[in-house]
């Protein structure tokens, strides 16, 4: 076995593990900075222990606020949790600026989640389909002490569907399982219920009259909830005549603007690589609200991403018009989301963060999630095709670089008086700083 190599690694304790680590991978350094950060809250450390394996420390990103979220008439303060410069600073600005022309109007498309059964049988997927019934009525039947508390919240088993993929491989199918699963994300739901599914598939091929003796064998693949979700959809849209979209419109005319933003829009639907840029724009709002609720990025991104190539061609999430002198600008997105069960109540910030919501239902949070992914998308395509975005972010990017420079708080508040009309860079920072202590001493 190699040195660096261990055998249960996940029965040390966190002291052990990082010693361990210490020894093999990690500088002296490294080893303090985990206990630093651990041993300054032990208490949440040990919630957070709980969430994943072989936790050694915790990892800080920085929580912000977004305020004057004006959605369907009721605003919000929305937390977002993101490590990047200026997502924050566009979330707030884009949502004053919605604030004062109406706000953000959404529309819930569906509530939709999906799960599949994949399995093989050899008897044809007509035999399948006329055996169904009968199926469908002892899976439902078999699942019913699951899904009770579900369907007491007004959710359960909406359909479950026979899907035949004989074409592309003998015996294929797939029992496609459309959910609700009202507050709550329900991965847990959905997959214990598929897995009582499968075990309900086995048995009922085994005991079933019509099924001849040499096709009673069934093989179940596998059983999960699907993370495609084009059925969970939810719109966020804003819109004002034309001539109030203002004055930031750095030597255009409103209507300039206007066709302008449109065009940015309708080239993220045209070209792929323009479209993953504009999308991940998207995200960095979406994301941060995620995050702060804890709920699942990596579902809602996946989810995002296959919906925007549904046509065959990825394009962006959002849509823009500009027609008998109005703007309008909207956003149509998959959000399966929850707002009790899972990290919700269990991450203190994640409960506080919806405590500071409303306490929202999970298509309220839908709502609220894509308004923001909304206006993060404007933010960002109102800067690129005015200012650029450099402006902004360079500004916001000076405190770390003043952090990293050792700036003390004299030293930042006149570096970011100097800078407030000037180019930001990491050169030209440095240069003013040396400027500044040279002549304080
Ligand atoms: C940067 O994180 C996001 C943007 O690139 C998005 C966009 O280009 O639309 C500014």
């Amino acid at each position: 076995m190699d040195q660096k190599s261990i055998a249960g690694f996940s029965k040390l304790s966190k002291e052990e593990k990082i010693d361990w680590l210490s020894r093999h991978f990690l500088p002296q350094s490294g080893k303090e900075h985990f206990e630093e950060f651990w041993l300054q809250n032990d208490q949440i450390q040990r919630i957070i222990d709980g969430f994943s394996e072989n936790t050694v420390s915790n990892f800080i990103m920085p929580y912000g606020l977004a305020p004057n979220f004006l959605i369907d008439g009721k605003v919000y303060c929305v937390p977002m949790v993101i490590e990047e410069s200026s997502v924050v600073a566009a979330a707030s600005s884009a949502a004053k600026y919605w604030m004062d022309r109406g706000g953000f109007t959404t529309t819930i498309l569906g509530t939709v989640k999906v799960g599949q059964v994949h399995f093989i049988w050899k008897g044809g997927f007509t035999q399948l389909q006329k055996l169904f019934p009968d199926l469908e009525q002892i899976l439902r039947q078999n699942a019913a002490s699951i899904t009770a508390n579900m369907e007491k919240r007004g959710g359960g088993i909406s359909e479950i569907e026979l899907v035949d993929f004989s074409h592309s491989e003998p015996g294929l199918a797939q029992l496609r399982v459309r959910f609700q699963t009202c507050d709550s994300m329900g991965a847990n739901f959905i997959n214990s219920v598929l897995e009582n599914f499968a075990s309900t598939l086995e048995s009922f091929f085994l005991n079933h009259d019509g099924i001849p003796d040499h096709l009673r064998d069934i093989n179940v693949i596998m059983s999960i909830l699907s993370n495609h979700t084009p059925e969970c959809l939810v719109r966020s849209e804003v819109r004002c005549p034309v001539s109030q979209l203002g004055h930031a419109s750095h030597g255009m005319t409103e209507t300039q603007l206007a066709e302008k933003f449109r065009m940015a829009v309708r080239i993220a639907q045209i070209d792929t690589y323009r479209a993953v840029t504009h999308n991940k724009g998207i995200y960095n709002g979406i994301d941060a609200v995620i995050l702060a609720t804890g709920n699942d990025f990596r579902a809602t991104e996946a989810a995002g991403h296959a919906y925007a190539s549904r046509n065959g061609q990825y394009k962006s999430l959002s849509d823009c018009e500009v027609a008998d002198n109005v703007f309008r600008f909207w956003l149509d997105i998959p959000l399966a989301i929850g707002t009790v069960g899972g990290l919700t109540s269990l991450h203190p910030l994640a409960k506080t963060s919806l405590e500071m919501l409303g306490n929202p239902s999970a298509p309220e949070l839908m709502r609220i999630i894509a308004s923001v992914g909304l206006a993060q998308n404007f933010a960002a395509v109102r800067s690129l095709v005015t200012t650029g975005i450099q402006q902004g972010h360079m500004k916001m990017h000076l405190l770390n670089i003043l952090n990293h420079l050792n700036a003390t708080e004299a030293e930042t508040r006149q570096s970011l008086a100097w800078f407030e009309d000037k180019t930001v860079s990491f050169a030209a920072v440095r240069e003013y700083l040396e400027q500044l202590r040279q002549y304080a001493e």
